[in-house]
């Protein structure tokens, strides 16, 4: 079954007061949501999060995780921390992650593979850069990111990834990725899963949008077919436009 989710990444902001002050805001301004709603904090708002946002519909996700069950890792965090506080959904190999702290594609399949063994669903993030997309080679780009991430994962396990496609041009920087863009972009991603696995896997995998998505554009980009949510960075920020974003889904 395909999930509709959308998630709110907040990178490196907000401290505890400003995440506890944002979530009960927040659900104040979500009373009919149709949809999955993930909020994936700093570290240090984690627990504070968790707390503010019990037995609401906000649930609360992990930006990062190691792929090691303990040892010498300085400043890395498990998947078992994450889990023992009940943090349920991880994102993954977000292209600033691939960026500044040099995460490859392998290391990013040992961390997915880790999320899903300790049933943490992984938002896994992949997208192409400007100049791969100026050489017209985005498609490539993207699936060998698909094709490395989730090598090892068995259809069962596979089932509850949640991929994110997020061209790196369109990331903060106002320029959203056409209609026609993340259709396409999405279509071969499913094509891709049906040739790894089977269309049934395919057709049920979970796939969103990511990069400049606002409660101004979100409407038009979740009538694309193939997309089933959005992963959102600035415009998860502000409890007020998130909001008016995240209602876009329980309107008709
Ligand atoms: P923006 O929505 O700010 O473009 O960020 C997207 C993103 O990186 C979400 O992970």
């Amino acid at each position: 079954m395909r999930r509709k989710i959308i998630a709110g990444n907040w990178k490196m902001n907000k401290l505890p007061n400003e995440a506890m002050e944002f979530i009960n805001s927040l659900q104040e301004r979500i009373k009919d949501i149709q949809c999955e709603v993930v909020l994936c904090v700093p570290y240090t708002d984690l627990f504070y999060s968790l707390l503010t946002a019990q037995g609401t519909s906000i649930n609360i996700g992990a930006q990062n995780m190691h792929w090691e069950e303990s040892g010498s890792y300085t400043g890395e965090i498990s998947a078992n921390m994450l889990k023992c506080i009940n943090v349920n959904y991880v994102i993954i190999g977000h292209s600033e992650r691939r960026k500044y702290f040099a995460e490859t594609d392998e290391l990013i399949n040992k961390k997915l593979i880790t999320a899903i063994s300790h049933e943490i669903t992984p938002i896994l993030c992949i997208g192409e850069n400007l100049k791969e997309r100026a050489l017209g080679i985005q498609e490539e780009i993207v699936l060998k990111q698909i094709t490395i991430a989730l090598q090892g994962l068995s259809k069962e396990q596979v089932k509850n990834v949640i991929i994110a496609y997020e061209p790196i041009w369109a990331i903060g920087t106002g320029k959203v990725a056409t209609k026609e863009d993340v259709n396409n972009m999405l279509k071969g991603i499913r094509k891709q899963i049906s040739i790894m696995y089977d269309e049934n896997v395919a057709q049920n995998i979970t796939l969103l949008y990511g990069g400049s998505v606002n409660k101004d554009n979100a409407k038009e980009l979740l009538n694309i077919p193939d997309m089933d949510g959005a992963l959102v960075g600035g415009a998860s920020l502000d409890a007020s436009e998130f909001g008016k974003l995240l209602n876009q889904y329980s309107i008709s």
